[in-house]
């Protein structure tokens, strides 16, 4: 598996396997079947609701030994903080032992939301006590990881947030190469919205490789240098979308590509105020 080396020095997996929105009873066996597929990254977070799970997946391929603990790339996130930041601390001691793990690999700051600064204090003190190898932040838009990279003695390692053929974040990849804090990308397939695996310019590109719409994104964004996380239940799908290690785009091709960026989210704006309000409901609904 291709790696990227973070500003800490920390090396990472470019494609991983997220586990958000598989049901609960399918987490340990998708986690399972993805290792042995050959995924080395595994992405989840606690208002996932399957830390436990995905443990249990990590645990089986350990135990069956498929797999080192250090060969795995284990990461989860800290949803929104409210305060105090013991309580950070707390919530990833949580993760640890819901996980059945003694570290994390990476660790981030789910949302924009928050005690932001807080959380960030507590997230460095366990990275020095070792419980986190990596730190980072998701979901911050561009202005915003500037100002937190300010205003911070430590640096994010990561800034985890959409990238998608429908919107790339070409400005905010340069803006995040000034600051040394690593893409990387989370619904790659935008989750298939507007047609993405039948659209017509991606699978005629696929073609003239003997590839698929899934495994022309995927390497569109390792050729990009952005860590990307791909999410599927089907043992096929996961054995395809890890199979893009031996063709490379062409520059026309890539271009192509960029041709398709609308520059605007497949999902939600962050700063929406409806949006803001559904993560305020929904840190009320957690932290019941
Ligand atoms: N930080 C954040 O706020 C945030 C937000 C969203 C996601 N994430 C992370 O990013 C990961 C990936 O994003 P995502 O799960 O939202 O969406 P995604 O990976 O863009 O898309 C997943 C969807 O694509 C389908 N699929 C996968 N491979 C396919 C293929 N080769 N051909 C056709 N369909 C395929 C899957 O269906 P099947 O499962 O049926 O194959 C699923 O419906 C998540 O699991 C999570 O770890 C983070």
């Amino acid at each position: 598996m291709k790696t990227v080396k973070l500003n800490n020095g920390v090396e990472m997996p470019q494609l991983g396997f997220g586990v958000y929105q598989i049901p609960l009873n399918e987490t340990a066996e998708a986690v399972y079947q993805a290792i042995k597929a050959g995924y080395r990254l595994i992405d989840t977070a606690s208002i996932y609701g399957n830390e436990k799970e995905t443990g249990e997946g990590i645990k089986r391929a350990i135990d069956e030994k498929l797999v080192t603990r250090k060969e795995l790339f284990v990461t989860s996130k800290l949803f929104i903080l409210q305060a105090p930041e013991a309580k950070a601390t707390e919530t990833i001691e949580q993760s640890l032992t819901t996980m059945g793990l003694d570290y994390l690999d990476l660790y981030l700051i789910h949302q924009p939301y928050g005690d932001i600064y807080g959380a960030w204090r507590a997230m460095c003190a366990a990275q020095k006590a070792g419980k986190l190898r990596a730190i980072g932040i998701s979901n911050f838009k561009s202005a915003k990881m500037i100002e937190f990279v300010g205003l911070n003695e430590v640096k994010p390692q990561i800034n985890q947030i959409e990238v998608n053929p429908w919107n790339q974040r070409i400005e905010d990849q340069e803006w995040h190469e000034k600051y040394d804090v690593q893409v990387e990308a989370w619904a790659p397939f935008a989750e298939g919205r507007h047609d993405l695996f039948t659209n017509s310019v991606l699978a005629e590109i696929g073609a003239q490789y003997g590839k698929t719409v899934g495994q022309v994104i995927l390497r569109w964004l390792m050729q990009r240098g952005i860590i990307a996380l791909a999410k599927s239940v089907r043992p096929e799908r996961m054995a395809e979308n890890i199979d893009i290690f031996d063709f490379e785009l062409s520059k026309e091709d890539s271009k192509k590509i960029t041709s398709l960026d609308t520059k605007e989210s497949a999902f939600f704006d962050h700063d929406a105020p409806q949006q803001v309000e559904w993560f305020m409901n929904r840190m009320k609904e957690t932290d019941k």
